[in-house]
């Protein structure tokens, strides 16, 4: 066979394994459906709270009914983007912003939103808040130049991405304002962190205080949030916050190729569950309700820079590529910006599991 002739075969039937592949998800009896899930806090944490609804609760309502079963698989926020590229899930269960990417970059389609429970409090939305040590001398966002800010990630939404849209349509900058951001990846240790005078301000999102203070983890009467805006923003919401824009409750998704008629079987066992169910008790929520806008996090991206040409948004397997410097300033190099605390001599506090990372004003005009 001459060259030519074998490509071209090569080809046709390569075409021709895809056609099947493609005609056997749309008619193929598909026996288990897989749900990949953000786990902030770890894999162990994800499976302990949402295996209750993701698997047992699902494969006993919607399973029973269509004879299929559901598996919760872990994702962080690098793996999300792998995952759903290579076909690895049906569905997907994450963080508000990450969702929009998916959203954007995929076509992703909101079944349900989450309705959380908060010391009581039915909640279909969050807040981010600034907050700082009762006995601070800072007052105002503007304070956010040359003191130290500690956040949760890059890719975090109540604790990092709100706050950081509030400081760009301030006129701030996230990145280069502060002498000092530091990521703890856990919103409990950020307020542990400023409490122990570690970092100036701290990002949370809403109830995170609250919800710590109840537990007696801390004394609330130690922190203060800075500008407050809950009574003019959102009055009657149970809680203080520091941003305009709101996130609306993680959402669950479908990938394009999923089955609708299992999609919306999904969508009423979750519509149905009520908050004394043992799946919502595992995960502390109230129940779902229909989908929620996730219009407002696309515009938050585009404020932030957070997409790039190619309308994708930044990956944060390496923090150094989601940098995003503000307009008129540019990044500095990798090796500056591995330096660049040192050299302010500012050090990265220690920690594990995961570690801490520090930049120390990774954007130059
Ligand atoms: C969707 O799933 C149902 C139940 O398993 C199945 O009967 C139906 O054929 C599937 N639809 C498509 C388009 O694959
Ligand atoms: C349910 O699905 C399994 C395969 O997962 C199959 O062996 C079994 O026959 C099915 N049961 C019914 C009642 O269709
Ligand atoms: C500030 O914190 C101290 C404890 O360190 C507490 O005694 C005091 O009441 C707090 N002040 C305010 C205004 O909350
Ligand atoms: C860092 O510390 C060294 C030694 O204490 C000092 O010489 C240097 O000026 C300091 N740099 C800055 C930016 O404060």
């Amino acid at each position: 066979m001459d060259k030519f002739a074998y490509h071209l075969l090569a080809i046709v039937s390569s075409c021709f394994l895809f056609h099947l592949e493609v005609v056997k998800a749309q008619t193929g009896a598909q026996n288990t459906y897989v749900i990949g899930g953000l786990g902030i806090r770890g894999e162990l944490d994800l499976f302990n709270r949402w295996a209750p609804t993701f698997e047992t609760y699902l494969t006993e309502t919607v399973g029973q009914e269509f004879n299929v079963t559901f598996e919760l698989k872990y994702l962080n926020f690098d793996t999300t983007y792998t995952a759903v590229e290579n076909s690895e899930i049906d569905m997907i269960f994450t963080n508000p912003s990450v969702y929009a990417c998916v959203e954007r970059e995929y076509g992703a389609t909101p079944i349900a939103s989450m309705l959380n429970l908060r010391q009581g409090q039915e909640l279909d939305r969050f807040y981010g808040t600034f907050f700082v040590r009762n006995n601070s001398a800072i007052y105002n966002l503007e304070d956010i130049k040359d003191n130290i800010v500690e956040a949760v990630s890059i890719s975090g939404l109540g604790a990092c991405q709100l706050q950081w849209d509030e400081l760009v349509q301030r006129g701030l900058d996230f990145l280069s304002d502060p002498k000092q951001v530091i990521f703890a990846k856990n919103q409990k240790k950020i307020v542990k962190d400023v409490l122990a005078g570690k970092a100036d301000i701290g990002m949370v999102r809403t109830d995170m205080i609250e919800g710590m203070h109840a537990n007696g983890e801390i004394d609330k009467s130690e922190l203060r949030y800075l500008e407050n805006i809950q009574e003019e923003v959102h009055p009657g919401f149970p809680f203080p916050f520091s941003t305009h824009t709101a996130a609306p409750e993680w959402p669950i998704g479908a990938i394009p190729g999923m089955n609708r008629t299992i999609a919306k079987a999904i969508g009423l066992a979750l519509y149905a569950l009520t908050s004394d169910h043992y799946a919502a008790q595992a995960a502390k929520y109230s129940t779902w309700i229909t989908p929620l806008s996730y219009l407002g996090l696309h515009k938050m991206h585009e404020r932030l820079g957070w997409i790039d040409q190619n309308n994708k948004c930044m990956r944060s397997s390496a923090l150094y590529d989601a940098i995003v410097c503000p307009e008129g300033q540019f990044k500095q190099s990798r090796e500056q910006v591995a330096g660049a605390c040192a050299e302010a001599n500012l050090t990265c506090p220690e920690g594990m599991s995961p570690p801490y990372e520090c930049l120390c004003r990774p954007c130059m005009k």
